[in-house]
């Protein structure tokens, strides 16, 4: 297979984010440059030179900030600091320097819905009590019943468990989260303030965009009487005004952000986290919000042509509305990992056709000991996807270990998990410890050559298969079958939009981009002939032009 020799193409400045390939780091768990077992800042700037290779746009950091991470981060205690076991903002703006010396852009995660209970503003408004300006940044409430001992509503938190936690006053504060992570109330202005003050503190040091977290549920309506769970269950959403989720007002705020975004040159992008109904999605991907939003329809669906076809249909629809770019994920630190996923049988569907179960999740419960999964197919499909995936126009977020077809894991030891969920939903979840193991960058050695210590997850010994190290020696592995990929889109990627071909096969779909980049994907398990053209790269080898089944091939014709 020869490659293509074309122009690179060239993109306007403030439109980088547009079609960038974005690869999320979760800093804990991708390298630890100090040998404490915990990944870190330094540790990223060692690889580097492994994230020019692989030939990314952009990385995204998950949540590196001081948190004693009651939620792997996403409990923080002060915005604009570096938690000291990953380093320093010295060692912050080195990686940055280093990132940017090798065209790589920076985004970092905004957790904007909760602070964590050891943040300065949290512990204030323990030690003043009821009624002061201290709690208003917060969400207490008296508690109901005869002594207020019961919460102020039977609402259950996303990871398990109450949603209300008492104070050693009486009152009770809100967290949709774990107990570790108060809502913030963002009807106070003080608090608007100041995560202006931290967009720009970020800004300035020169990262490029951010991802924000839960942006859908920042506003909130909590006048009396609260609804029941019930009552909530019972409201629509996507109107626009659900008590908690969605409300138009948050737009508001990000009106506010927008405008110090755009103070910025280049202005500085964002990528909303909304899990919200699609026709809400283009609010918050418009250029006056926060201009990007994640579409997760990927991660929810099987390997299956059919539900990839409507999927890209609907989501190239949405960014057409909004004047956004379309965005595609199969994989975050959210969820079972694409190459486990699509090694396990289909899940169960409703009937609107979205999953009953999450992918993957039942299968994770039995400590992934049931003999479904078949690994090697997984790995095979998720070449595919990954390759269909880069083939679409639009911004690709990769997470990291992807580029391995690193599998979950599944059975880790209950005394060694972390996701509050685990620990807040006996038996019903195990958590997302499994993808967020440490990675393998060595074949041997303490902890694959992420660290000199112990990982803070443990790592099965299969991860040697997966191990950078191993993958490297290996021309057919799917790090290079990434780094090729990433090469190609880069050369051949030009307009946003892509024309299907008929395949005449339900379970293979083929796409053309502009400039006759051509992406075929065979679903199914029965070979199909190519159409005409060039044959640049494929998931998988085979002779001649039959692509063999669960493949993608990329032409140019
Ligand atoms: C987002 C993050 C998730 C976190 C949650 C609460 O969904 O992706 O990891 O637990 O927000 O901050």
């Amino acid at each position: 297979m020869t490659e293509v020799v074309a122009e690179v193409v060239s993109t306007d400045a403030a439109d980088w984010w547009r079609q960038a390939v974005v690869y999320q780091i979760y800093p804990r768990s991708f390298a630890d440059a100090n040998g404490d077992g915990l990944g870190d800042v330094q540790g990223i700037i060692s690889r580097a030179d492994y994230l020019a290779a692989l030939g990314v746009d952009a990385v995204w950091l998950s949540p590196f900030y001081p948190s004693a991470l009651a939620d792997g981060g996403y409990d923080v205690d002060d915005y604009r600091d570096v938690d000291p076991r990953l380093g320093s903002l010295d060692d912050f703006d080195a990686m940055v320097e280093a990132l940017h010396a090798r065209g790589i852009k920076v985004v970092v995660d905004i957790v904007p819905n909760h602070t964590s209970n050891r943040h300065e503003w949290f512990q204030e408004a323990l030690a003043a009590g009821r009624g002061s300006a201290a709690r208003d940044r917060y969400i207490f409430r008296e508690g109901t019943g005869p002594d207020g001992s019961e919460p102020p509503a039977d609402w259950t938190s996303m990871f398990g468990g109450s949603a209300w936690e008492r104070v050693a006053d009486g009152q009770w504060y809100l967290h949709l989260f774990a107990p570790e992570q108060p809502d913030l109330n963002w009807a106070n202005r003080e608090v608007r303030d100041d995560f202006l003050k931290t967009l720009r503190f970020w800004s300035d040091r020169g990262v490029d965009g951010f991802r924000v977290d839960v942006a859908h549920a920042l506003t909130k309506d909590l006048s009396d009487p609260l609804p029941s769970t019930a009552d909530l269950l019972a409201l629509p959403r996507g109107t626009g005004n659900h008590p908690i989720w969605d409300r138009d007002e948050v737009h508001e705020i990000y009106a506010e952000w927008r405008e110090v975004f755009n103070s910025y040159d280049p202005p500085r992008t964002a990528v909303a986290e909304a899990w919200v109904e699609t026709h809400r999605v283009p609010l918050y991907a418009s250029p006056t919000s926060l201009g990007q939003a994640f579409n997760f329809d990927l991660v929810q669906a099987d390997f299956d042509a059919a539900q990839f076809r409507r999927i890209i249909d609907a989501n190239l629809e949405l960014a057409a509305k909004s004047g956004s770019s379309s965005t595609w994920v199969l994989s975050n630190h959210d969820v079972v990992r694409h190459a486990t996923r699509y090694g396990l049988p289909p899940a169960e569907h409703g009937p609107d056709s979205r999953p009953i179960t999450e992918p993957g999740r039942a299968w994770l419960l039995t400590g992934g000991v049931e003999p479904v999964l078949d690994r090697d197919r997984g790995e095979r499909r998720a070449r595919a996807a990954s390759m269909l995936l880069l083939a679409l126009p639009g911004s690709a977020y990769l997470y990291q270990g992807e580029e391995l077809g690193l599998q979950e894991v599944a059975d880790i030891p209950a005394a060694d998990r972390q996701d509050p969920t685990f620990f807040r939903s006996p038996g019903v979840s195990v958590g997302r410890d499994g993808c967020r193991v440490p990675l393998p960058w060595t074949e041997a050695g303490e902890s694959h050559g992420f660290g000199a210590a112990a990982p803070h997850l443990p790592q099965p010994a299969w991860f040697a298969q997966w191990s950078v190290e191993a993958e490297e020696g290996d021309p057919a592995s799917t790090l290079h079958l990434y780094r090729r990929a990433l090469e190609l889109r880069h050369r051949l990627q030009s307009g946003e939009h892509l024309d299907w071909l008929e395949t005449g096969r339900d379970d293979v779909l083929a796409f053309r981009r502009p400039d006759g980049w051509v992406n075929v994907t065979n679903f199914g398990s029965t070979p199909t002939e190519l159409p005409d053209g060039e044959i640049l790269l494929a998931s998988e080898d085979f002779e001649g032009r039959t692509l063999p089944g669960e493949t993608t091939a990329w032409l140019r014709s």
